[in-house]
C-alpha cells in the first residue's frame, strides 16, 4: 500500500489549536506562549520556561523563588517506586525506565479523578523525572541508592549533581538548562499529539506523559539525538566522516539529526546547540568530534540541501558534558515534560474527542468462505 502523498503523516494538517507555541511561522519561528526562543535562552531560566508554559505568564521574582523552592520539595520518589527501579533490569533503555517510572507514580500519586490538582501532577513530574531516570542508573551502573535530595537550586544543577555525585561547573550547568528550554516545548509534535489524543479521551494525565514517551523513543523522533552520537563517534576525523556520509547517503541511509517535518532551511535551536558544542570541545580540547560534526554538517547541505536540526549538535554538546549517550533521549522527557503538561491542560480546557478518519484503500465486500 502507498502513502498518499497530500495525507501521508498528516503533514502539512492543522489538527487543532494551541496558544502555546509556533514552530516555524513566517516571522515569528520558534516561539512558547509569545516569547521567542532566543529571548528565552539569553535571558530565563528553565524553571522560568516551564513556569510560563504551566501557567500562561512569566513568574515574578518571588512566584520563581517559591516555585524553585516547591520544585526542589518534590524530588524524593516514594519507597514502592525506587523498589520497582531496583528490579528493572540493568540491560533496559533508560526512555523504557522513564516509561515506566511514569507509570507506576500514577499508581503511586493518582491524578485527581476531576484533574483539580493537574499543574501539581505536572510539577511532580517535572521535579521527579530525573530522580526516577538517575536512581536507576546509578544504582544499576555504581551499586549505590543514591540520596535523591542535593542542594542544587536548578534542575540541571541537580541532574548534573545526581548523574555524577557532585556539583556541577556553571558552565556545565548553564548548557545543560539552555538545552532544557530548546527542547521544552514544540507544538503538535509526535509525542505531544499522542498525549493530546489519550487525554481527549479523558483519561489521566501519567497515562498521556507515559503514552508521549513511548512516542518520544523513536529515532524519527526524540531518539535522534542518540542516534546522532552514534554515527559522529563512527569518524575518525572530518575526512573520514565526509566519505562515510557520502557512503550512507548512496545507500539511502537516513543521516539521523538533519530534516524536519515542518522547517524547510533551518532549525532556529541548531545554531544556539551548535555554539555550545563549540565552547565545551575547547573546554574539553576535542579536536574531532566538533570538527567531524561540523563536516557532516556543511556535507548534508550541500548534498541534499537538509539542515541539522536541534538533535545533532546537543549530541556532542550532551556527550562533552560526560553524560552516557543513553540518557540523551531521557533528557528530553525531563524537558519537554513541560511541553507535554501544558497541552494536556489546554486541551482539557476546551476538549473534543480526537478521532479522524481514514480512508479505505482494502478488498471490496465479500462473501465468508463456506465451512462446508
Ligand atoms: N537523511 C537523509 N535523507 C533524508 C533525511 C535525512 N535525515 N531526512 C529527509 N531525507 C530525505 C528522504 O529520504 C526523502 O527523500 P526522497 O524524497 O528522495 O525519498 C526526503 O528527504 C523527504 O523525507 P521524509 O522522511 O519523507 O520527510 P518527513 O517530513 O516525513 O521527515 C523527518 C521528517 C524528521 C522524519 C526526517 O527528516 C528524518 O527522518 N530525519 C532523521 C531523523 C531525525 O533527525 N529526527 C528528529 C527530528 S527533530
Amino acid at each position: 500500500m502507498k502513502t498518499n502523498k497530500k495525507t501521508g503523516g498528516l503533514a502539512g494538517i492543522t489538527a487543532g489549536e494551541t496558544e502555546l507555541c509556533t514552530v516555524g511561522k513566517e516571522g515569528a519561528g520558534l516561539t512558547y506562549c509569545g516569547y521567542d526562543i532566543y529571548d528565552l535562552v539569553d535571558n530565563a531560566s528553565f524553571e522560568e520556561v516551564a513556569y510560563l508554559l504551566l501557567r500562561g505568564s512569566p513568574p515574578s521574582s518571588d512566584e520563581l523563588m517559591r516555585y524553585k523552592e516547591k520544585l526542589k520539595r518534590m524530588r524524593d520518589l516514594p519507597g514502592e517506586l525506587k523498589k520497582v527501579l531496583e528490579m528493572i533490569p540493568e540491560n533496559t533503555h533508560p526512555m523504557d525506565v522513564l516509561r515506566t517510572g511514569v507509570s507506576f507514580l500514577g499508581n503511586c500519586e493518582p491524578e485527581d479523578k476531576n484533574f483539580s490538582d493537574q499543574k501539581e501532577v505536572a510539577d511532580r513530574l517535572l521535579s521527579c523525572l530525573p530522580s526516577i531516570l538517575l536512581y536507576w542508573h546509578r544504582y544499576h551502573k555504581n551499586g549505590i541508592k543514591i540520596d535523591l535530595a542535593t542542594d542544587e537550586d536548578s534542575i540541571s544543577g541537580h541532574f548534573l549533581h545526581l548523574l555524577h555525585g557532585r556539583s556541577p561547573s556553571e558552565l556545565h550547568r548553564k548548557t545543560l538548562d539552555t538545552t532544557l528550554i530548546l527542547y521544552a516545548e514544540h507544538e503538535f509534535n509526535a509525542s505531544t499529539f499522542t498525549g493530546r489524543v489519550i487525554t481527549a479521551t479523558l483519561s489521566d494525565i501519567h497515562s498521556a506523559i507515559t503514552g508521549a514517551i513511548g512516542a518520544l523513543r523513536g529515532s524519527l523522533h526524540g531518539g535522534a539525538n542518540e542516534a546522532a552520537m552514534e554515527l559522529i563517534e563512527q569518524f575518525d576525523s572530518p575526512e573520514s566522516a565526509i566519505d562515510g556520509v557520502k557512503l550512507m547517503l548512496k545507500n539511502k541511509d537516513k543521516i539521523m539529526g538533519f530534516g524536519h517535518r515542518v522547517y524547510t532551511t533551518s532549525d532556529p535551536r541548531n545554531s544556539v546547540n551548535k555554539k555550545m558544542s563549540k565552547i565545551l570541545s575547547e573546554e574539553k580540547n576535542d579536536k574531532k568530534l566538533f570538527a567531524v560534526s561540523e563536516a557532516i554538517e556543511d556535507l548534508m547541505w550541500k548534498e541534499k540541501g537538509l539542515f541539522a536540526n536541534a538533535d545533532f549538535f546537543a549530541a556532542s554538546v550532551y556527550h562533552f558534558m560526560g553524560i552516557p549517550t543513553y540518557l540523551f533521549t531521557p533528557i528530553f522527557v525531563c524537558s519537554r515534560i513541560t511541553g507535554w503538561s501544558a497541552h494536556v491542560i489546554e486541551q482539557r480546557k476546551n476538549n473534543k474527542l480526537i478521532r479522524p478518519a481514514a480512508e479505505y484503500v482494502g478488498p471490496s465486500l465479500m462473501k465468508w468462505p463456506s465451512k462446508n
